[in-house]
């Protein structure tokens, strides 16, 4: 449906940054480094960045082009017979799960917004802050109601096929949220005490690397990079012959790891200049940035805009995901866009309800999604690479606008031996410290 608007221009490559870039940056990275000890943990994740997550974004898109259709019918038509199109099914799986929690947050995101403009946000003390989130999260009825919000504002968008104008918009509104992070990081390292959230970021030690940070680097660099379940291989399939597909896959690995990077920079300072647990879960964003906007000027506007800024970033997230189950439904079972939409989305308001109720499987579906399925989708994705598709065929595809992949050596040796192996290590590594065999004191 999108197809054709995008073929002629880079439209394709801002749909998949649009894809990447969203609460996995500003929300997920921080909560998660919070809590596995800071910078070991950045470390670790720019390395699974450069050598894992990349790589298997770079095999996405180019899967994708070669098939030039959407994940099922791309591995459908490129190992016709064969199982791979299975990767696509479990997709939709994993975009569903993802989907459930997701739009929870989107939800608490669009609420914060709603509160910073009435300005029942801006007035609150340190600790008013604090409770403000515990009680909005452990609010059922208020995490639902927002959370319905977002997911219709989702499915509108989804059904009625305009995701172009959206990408619109977001292409002017993203450049703003990047600048106002800068501010507010401006504000944050200027604050007391800043320079101990900095040192947490920056300053790695590395007894902090556990079984278990290793598993969660894994599964965030997948998560940010919105790689390990075929959305990128779809959104591979609308990117012109004329693109430069590494080049592409490299600038969108660039931009999600900047903005996860100064999200970090923004949040941590803030954390320890008032005195909040930087490990303490999926709250920090909602606990920490208030306070800065409090000590700034104008800081009620920035908070509103800033809030609105990141329900727009999730908003792209958040319809990346859900077109992957649309398109499955309506191929699948030869429905209209609108019916697969109303099903698609009634099923995950009812995953959605049950994460609104229940932290325990809020916490389940983030991570069995990010941690799990990814790691296996991308497992068997890369797989497929080096023996299916074969080295010749992906360095045409990867050379298709006529240029040459200088580090396609580089980019083979890492998919067909690094990717696989390393996955494979960091989960068998966590399987064992789960069954209390420490692999790393020996
Ligand atoms: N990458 C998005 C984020 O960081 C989330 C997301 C959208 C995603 N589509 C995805 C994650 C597909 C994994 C797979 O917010």
């Amino acid at each position: 449906m999108a197809k054709e608007g995008f073929n002629s221009k880079a439209g394709a490559i801002a749909a998949a940054a649009g894809s990447a870039v969203g609460l996995g940056n500003i929300w997920r990275f921080p909560y998660v480094l919070g809590q596995n000890g800071g910078a070991a943990f950045l470390l670790i994740y720019i390395f699974f960045m450069l050598l894992i997550a990349l790589p298997v974004l770079i095999s996405e898109f180019a899967i994708g082009r070669k098939a030039g259709l959407p994940v099922m019918a791309a591995f459908q038509k490129l190992a016709p017979g064969k199982k791979w199109y299975l990767i696509g099914f479990s997709g939709v799986f994993c975009a569903f799960f993802i989907s459930s929690f997701y739009n929870v947050v989107s939800g608490w995101t669009l609420y914060y917004t709603y509160i910073s403009a009435t300005g029942q946000l801006t007035t609150l003390s340190e600790s008013g802050i604090e409770a403000m989130f515990t009680q909005t999260a452990s609010d059922p009825v208020v995490c639902m109601l927002w959370m319905f919000v977002m997911l219709g504002i989702t499915g509108f968008v989804v059904s009625r096929g305009v995701e172009k104008g959206i990408e619109q918009y977001s292409k002017i509104l993203m450049p703003i949220l990047l600048i106002l992070i800068v501010i507010v990081c401006i504000r944050a390292v200027t604050l007391p005490n800043a320079a101990d959230g900095i040192s947490f970021l920056l300053k790695p030690d590395f007894s902090k690397i556990t079984p278990k940070a290793l598993f969660e680097a894994l599964g965030q660099s997948f998560f940010s990079l919105s790689v390990g379940m075929g959305t990128m291989t779809t959104y591979g399939s609308y990117i012109s012959k004329k693109q430069n597909l590494s080049q592409s896959a490299v600038s969108v690995a660039m931009i999600d790891f900047f903005i996860a990077f100064l999200a970090g920079l923004m949040i941590f300072p803030c954390a320890f200049a008032f005195g909040i647990n930087p490990g303490q879960g999926a709250g920090l964003v909602f606990v920490t940035l208030p306070n800065i906007f409090n000590q700034m000027s104008m800081g009620q506007v920035i908070s509103v805009l800033f809030f609105f800024l990141l329900v727009v970033a999730a908003l792209t997230s958040s319809i990346s995901l859900l077109e992957v189950v649309v398109t499955y439904l309506k191929t699948q079972f030869n429905i209209k866009r609108k019916y697969a939409t109303l099903i698609a989305v009634t099923c995950i308001a009812l995953l959605g309800i049950g994460c609104s109720f229940s932290t325990t499987l809020f916490n389940f579906f983030d991570n069995i999604s990010a941690n799990v399925m990814l790691p296996l989708g991308a497992f068997f994705i890369i797989l497929f690479v080096p023996h299916v598709l074969g080295r010749d065929a992906i360095k045409a595809e990867l050379e298709a606008h006529g240029g040459k992949f200088k580090l396609f050596n580089l980019y083979f040796f890492l998919t067909k031996y690094v990717v696989p192996i390393a996955i494979l290590l960091i989960f068998i590594n966590n399987i064992l410290s789960w069954m209390g065999i420490n692999t790393f004191d020996k």
